[in-house]
């Protein structure tokens, strides 16, 4: 079993993965942007939420990320970006500064998740709003990665904080919960030779975590399955939770 340097990811990372439109879709719906001026991305990565959000809204949009690749690689897409290194238990801004902070595909990361809500609440303005986008453990167990590498599901579901537990923490910590939204789930998606680079590349995190035999032995069955055509599965889609500052 391997370690996740996000330092080596960030070499590949935007050759596998980009934004998700739903999700930015549903920011726009949620959050009024054109009365909102500060925007805070934390775990930002290589930025592909934050470049998109600053393209689209008047709002100042900023980044934080535990690694210096990661934000290098960011830096390399966009200079015109407040980005700093930080963590999403010590984030490097001053109290109630933001308007909106969100966090894509993070928080199965954070290991202190009430010290993490206590920060955000510090530097949220009254008001302000939180959109975490992450996976339940359904949808974990609904993933097609699952059906090639069963033992990811098990990895994850110990990474990843159940859904209602992840609220209730929040309620704890001065948020209020205002509603949870299930994006993209069901939807037919075709798993051709991207999808083989990606597992190549252990383009996701979980990878990096299974033993290389079962690695290999998932990597094969994509492979024998993929002699048949192209795969076609449902996506296991996400879930985005959305809070408010007290
Ligand atoms: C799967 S990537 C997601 C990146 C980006 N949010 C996206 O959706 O493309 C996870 C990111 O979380 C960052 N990360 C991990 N632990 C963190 C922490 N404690 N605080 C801030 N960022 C963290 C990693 O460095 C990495 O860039």
């Amino acid at each position: 079993m391997g370690k996740i340097n996000y330092n080596n990811i960030s070499k590949i990372y935007d050759d596998v993965r980009e934004e998700e439109r739903i999700i930015i879709n549903k920011f726009l719906d949620e959050v009024n942007i054109s009365n909102i001026n500060k925007i805070l991305d934390v775990g930002c990565g290589t930025g592909n939420y934050i470049n998109i959000l600053q393209r689209i809204t008047k709002a100042k949009v900023y980044g934080i990320d535990a690694s210096k690749g990661m934000l290098e690689k960011a830096r390399e897409k966009n200079n015109d970006i407040s980005l700093k290194i930080g963590l999403a238990t010590d984030i490097p801004f001053k109290d109630t500064n933001f308007n909106f902070l969100y966090m894509t595909d993070v928080i199965h990361h954070i290991k202190d998740i009430e010290k993490m809500f206590l920060e955000f609440q510090r530097v949220l303005k009254d008001g302000g709003k939180v959109c975490i986008s992450t996976q339940s453990h359904r949808q974990i167990d609904l993933r097609y990665m699952t059906e090639f590498f069963p033992s990811t599901a098990l990895v994850d579901k110990k990474r990843y904080p159940d859904i209602e537990k992840l609220i209730k923490l929040a309620e704890e910590n001065g948020f209020k919960f205002l509603k949870k939204q299930v994006i993209g789930e069901g939807e037919n998606i075709k798993l051709g030779d991207r999808y083989l680079e990606l597992l190549q590349k252990k383009g996701y995190s979980m990878l990096h975590l299974i033993s290389e035999k079962n690695y290999k032995k998932g990597l094969n069955k994509v492979k024998e399955k993929m002699k048949e055509g192209t795969i076609i599965r449902k996506s296991a889609g996400g879930t985005l939770i959305w809070l408010t500052k007290k």
